[in-house]
């Protein structure tokens, strides 16, 4: 049964209700900036192409991540595993940036980028195309490499909570 409907001006409640309904994976996206190592949680992570092995993912303009993803730079991206809701939370805002990569455990990979021990999933990657739309950015990242950890365990983000 329909219960609302909106069109134009109205849209964007029901956008953002819409939006709750559509459950996705969390990464944590991490670089180092020109102000040093930084990091945000990301649900807009998507699989592009096999060939190249190329993912996307969309950084809202003042995340501090956009400076240093917008010069092109070097980024990981960490597919956060079901008990790692504490580093999405931290890495979503709720840590102030300095003190973020004090919560879970880091390792330099081989580029000397913070990886976090324990992700699903952890991607090195290197910015292939970005291009404004709106508030953010559509980032393209080539992958050069892959470490896998453990079971498939997804942390999955819906309605403003974890699942
Ligand atoms: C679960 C979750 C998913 C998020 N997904 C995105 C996203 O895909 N893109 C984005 O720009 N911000 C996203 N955010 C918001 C950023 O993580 C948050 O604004 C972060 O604090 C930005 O980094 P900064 O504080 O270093 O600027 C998400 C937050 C959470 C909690």
């Amino acid at each position: 049964m329909t219960e609302a409907v909106a069109v134009a001006d109205d849209v964007v409640p029901l956008f953002k209700g819409a939006m709750r309904r559509l459950a996705s994976a969390v990464g944590v996206v991490t670089a180092e900036g020109p102000d040093g190592v930084t990091g945000m949680a990301a649900t807009s992570i998507t699989s592009l192409t096999m060939d190249p092995p190329a993912v996307l993912v969309c950084v809202n303009r003042s995340a501090s991540l956009h400076a240093c993803l917008s010069q092109g730079c070097a980024f990981n991206i960490n597919i956060l595993s079901r008990h790692q809701r504490d580093i999405s939370s931290a890495f979503g805002g709720a840590v102030a940036r300095e003190l973020r990569f004090t919560v879970g455990a880091w390792t330099p990979d081989h580029r000397g980028l913070a990886m976090l021990d324990d992700a699903q999933a952890n991607l090195s990657c290197v910015v292939d195309a970005i291009w404004p739309y709106g508030t953010h950015s559509i980032v393209v990242g080539r992958v050069e490499a892959v470490r896998l950890t453990g079971e498939v365990a997804p942390l999955i983000y819906q309605d403003g909570t974890y699942l």
